[in-house]
């Protein structure tokens, strides 16, 4: 099982987390381990990581990674979504900082049996979570033809929804479709030749992306997340989030928006009336992006986009 990945965007995390040593932080998506570790390194030798993954093969193998932090390190099987809770119950009330790394880790992409890839065989599965009750291939099996299709149409942002759902429900009326292999020759043959041949990409990635979001409820529990993580930072604190594409970046971006935004008046109100206040700072207007040394080293990081805000002091 090999999680040893290049943690994506490294050096901007660690930055824009404005570490300090001796802090508390919570890593929301621990996967293989290595921006905790970095964190851990360069926060010692008192800094301390509660670290959160909802995979317990990716929190196995990240605990093993991080053993020699003995006690800095707390790993907790969880979805970031529940955090207010976890801390809780961990008796911890305010965090120095969050990093959210989103989305799948590249151990999951590359391991056939987990069924997130359109490159290999596998089950349809996709779930992070194992307990969940629902896979890929019972959202196939189970949704209409109109809900497949605005699934893969709002989760994948893909033109040809409409035709992709009408041949899954031709082919699971003959046999049911449980494998990744399947499903992925059943989108490309459902995709018209032109467009084929003009795509840089494998035709059934957005359609895997749609059915990943839906089966992990990926939108959602990125809202609740970013609430209750802020929520949970000292003043002071950093949020540092990590996304993939561009529907959890249009959340990330908004949210932080609203976080940085002070008066909401018509700009023809001679004074304030609504007495908002900004409660974070912006620290990337725009998000960053990796460089061109990782981009070779990692082509995963092209399409990484980090943002961080900087939660104010209240006034009062
Ligand atoms: C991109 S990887 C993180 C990689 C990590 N930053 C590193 O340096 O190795 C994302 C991880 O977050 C986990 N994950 C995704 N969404 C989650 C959620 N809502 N709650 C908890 N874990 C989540 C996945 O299971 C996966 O292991
Ligand atoms: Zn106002």
């Amino acid at each position: 099982m090999n999680f040893q990945h290049q943690p994506v965007l490294l050096k901007q995390t660690l930055s824009s987390l404005n570490l300090r040593p001796g802090g508390l932080y919570l890593d929301g998506t621990l996967g293989g381990g290595g921006h905790t570790e970095a964190i851990l390194q360069a926060t010692g030798p008192d800094g301390r990581v509660i670290g959160l993954d909802q995979d317990d093969e990716a929190l196995a193998a990240a605990s093993r990674r991080l053993q020699p932090f003995g006690e800095r390190f707390c790993p907790i099987r969880a979805n970031f979504a529940d955090l207010a809770q976890v801390l809780a119950a961990a008796g911890v009330s305010e965090l120095d900082g969050i990093l959210l790394d989103i989305g799948v880790s590249s151990y999951q992409l590359d391991e056939p049996g987990r069924g997130f890839s359109y490159m290999q065989d596998g089950p349809l599965d996709m779930r992070m979570d194992r307990r969940a009750e629902r896979t890929a291939a019972d959202l196939v099996a189970k949704l209409s033809e109109a809900e497949l299709a605005d699934l893969i149409y709002r989760y994948g942002e893909e033109k040809f929804s409409r035709r992709i759902a009408r041949r899954i429900v031709e082919q699971r009326a003959q046999t049911p479709l449980e494998s990744t292999k399947q499903l992925a020759e059943l989108v490309s043959a459902a995709i018209p030749a032109a467009q084929r041949r003009k795509e840089k990409q494998h035709p059934a990635k957005r359609t895997f992306q749609a059915l990943r979001i839906a089966v992990n409820d990926e939108l959602g529990v990125l809202e609740r997340g970013l609430a209750a993580a802020f929520a949970s930072l000292k003043p002071g604190g950093r949020l540092a989030v990590i996304t993939f594409h561009s529907l959890e970046d249009r959340i990330v971006k908004t949210y932080f928006a609203g976080l940085a935004k002070g008066c909401e008046c018509p700009p023809e109100f001679p004074v304030c009336v609504c007495g908002k206040q900004p409660q974070a700072l912006l620290i990337t207007r725009r998000p960053q992006t990796a460089a061109e040394d990782e981009l070779q080293s990692n082509p995963r990081a092209r399409s990484a986009k980090l943002r961080t805000v900087e939660k104010l002091e209240k006034l009062i």
